[in-house]
């Protein structure tokens, strides 16, 4: 597939994993990458999934898998998600104790041929991804402090979506109460992914739900 802007990528976080393989043939059509929540209980306080359940969805959909890392020590693990089928590999730069730790993290991951990414919390400054730009394929602006969906969308990401955006020309992706309006907003400052968990799971026409999230690349 061709990775243009513009793109949604649905959060499984919020599907019923109990028949997720439903869920996944529900929203497949329309989903251009599905974003999946790896959480450690110890970056965040939740506990999601790891690269066992990740090879599982793998195997189940054609649409390319945007592994959010949420996890300490990133670059353990990072080989066993690749293999897993992550296409997308993103790590919080939170989670590392040297810039050379991120560097490896970066080479990892393209080493096997997937995109790099780094993401950044609501409090994290903009500057701290700067000496990695030329290297990172995408970035990952957090709109909530990460480790629940459902939660509301938080207006710092946008005016760091503006920052980011005047100086990497990589991808952008912003993750947490992405819904109608927080979509147009962050698409208008100029991100390209909108990753949506509860927006488009919960909603009660998922078609109409991921239709207008596409509408907001359409009337920037
Ligand atoms: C939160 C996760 C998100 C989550 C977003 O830590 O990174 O991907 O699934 O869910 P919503 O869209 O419901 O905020
Ligand atoms: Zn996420």
């Amino acid at each position: 597939m061709e990775l243009n802007k513009g793109l949604i990528a649905p959060s499984l976080l919020s599907a019923d994993f109990s028949c997720l393989f439903k869920d996944i043939a529900d929203v497949e059509p329309l989903a251009d990458l599905w974003h999946v929540d790896v959480m450690d209980g110890h970056f965040v306080p939740n506990i999601t999934i790891g690269p066992f359940i990740v090879k599982a969805i793998n195997k189940i959909t054609d649409v390319p898998l945007d592994v959010h890392l949420m996890i300490e020590n990133p670059n353990r693990y990072a080989n066993a998600f690749l293999d897993a089928g992550a296409r997308f590999l993103t790590a919080h730069i939170e989670a590392f104790s040297s810039q050379d730790e991120v560097k490896e993290f970066i080479s990892i991951v393209k080493s096997k041929g997937a995109k790099a990414g780094l993401s950044i919390k609501p409090a994290t400054e903009v500057a701290e991804l700067m000496p990695f730009l030329s290297d990172l394929d995408m970035i990952l602006v957090m709109s909530v402090e990460p480790g629940f969906g459902g939660q509301e969308f938080m207006p710092v990401a946008v005016e760091k979506i503006r920052e980011i955006r005047k100086v990497f020309e990589g991808m952008i992706s912003v993750d947490g109460g992405i819904n109608a309006e927080s979509a147009r907003l962050t698409a208008k400052a100029g991100v390209d992914i909108l990753v949506a968990g509860s927006f488009i799971f919960r909603a009660e026409d998922r078609v109409k739900a991921i239709k207008s999230l596409r509408s907001a690349f359409e009337i920037i």
